[in-house]
């Protein structure tokens, strides 16, 4: 385990923490290797920072794996993202039953093709009485479109002249169970959102990095829980 581990305050653990897997084009791109090379080595990451995570305390934890928005990628590079999806859920899902990880689904199952709609579906059933950790698959997901589903199902579910709240419209999100988000952790350096869970994210931290997600380590995750550590929460408060 790194050393920056001990930097840590155990009594201060972020209990949901939401990832935007940035990086992996750039890093494939730098090495002279197809995008899709990028991916894989991605994929290869997030089995060791789940585990990471998990064994720090973190409870919750939101991975950005494909957005709404990447349909507009070529179509072999979203085929392939697709493959590496089914492929991870089908080596990786004993393993992740083993460690007590739960997996949850943020995201819409329109327009998924169906072997990686049934993958995601079985990791969901396999380990729904895990509670050492729950991943959150945030897989065709898009912020606004999640808001909007919520919207529209409220609608169906609302009484005549009843009102809207926000504690309405929470309960209708993807995972109405699902904390707020206290820290968000952006790799690559860019500097955005990107239509990543707006709602959960309102006074979540934010957390920017200058690494490639297929570089990301532990010593990464550890930093950025540093870094949250060090900020004030006010929540809108004094
Ligand atoms: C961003 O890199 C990453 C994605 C669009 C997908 C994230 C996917 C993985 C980490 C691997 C597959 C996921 C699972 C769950 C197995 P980018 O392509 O936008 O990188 P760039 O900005 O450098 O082009």
């Amino acid at each position: 385990m790194s050393e920056l581990h001990t930097l840590i305050d155990p009594k201060k653990i972020p209990l949901h923490v939401a990832i935007i897997m940035d990086g992996n084009g750039r890093w494939a791109q730098k090495k002279n290797l197809p995008r899709i090379e990028g991916h894989r080595r991605g994929a290869e990451i997030i089995e060791p920072i789940v585990e990471a995570a998990a064994n720090i305390g973190i409870k919750y934890l939101s991975l950005f794996a494909f957005s709404t928005e990447n349909w507009s990628r070529p179509a072999d590079e979203v085929k392939a993202l697709w493959q590496l999806l089914e492929m991870f859920f089908k080596m990786k899902l004993a393993l992740i039953n083993e460690k007590g990880v739960k997996i949850i689904f943020s995201g819409t199952f329109r327009r998924l093709p169906p072997t990686a709609k049934n993958v995601i579906e079985e990791a969901i059933r396999q380990t729904k009485n895990n509670n050492r950790i729950t991943i959150n698959f945030c897989i065709n997901y898009g912020g606004r479109q999640e808001i909007v589903d919520a919207v529209n199902l409220w609608i169906q579910k609302r009484k005549p002249t009843e009102a809207l709240t926000e504690r309405k419209l929470s309960s209708c999100l993807y995972q109405p169970r699902l904390p707020d988000v206290d820290l968000l952790i952006r790799t690559s350096g860019e500097y955005r959102i990107s239509n990543f869970m707006l709602w959960r994210l309102a006074y979540a931290e934010l957390v920017f990095m200058n690494v490639l997600w297929p570089d990301f380590r532990e010593k990464h995750l550890y930093l950025a829980l540093h870094e949250y550590q060090k900020r004030e929460r006010r929540f809108g408060g004094l």
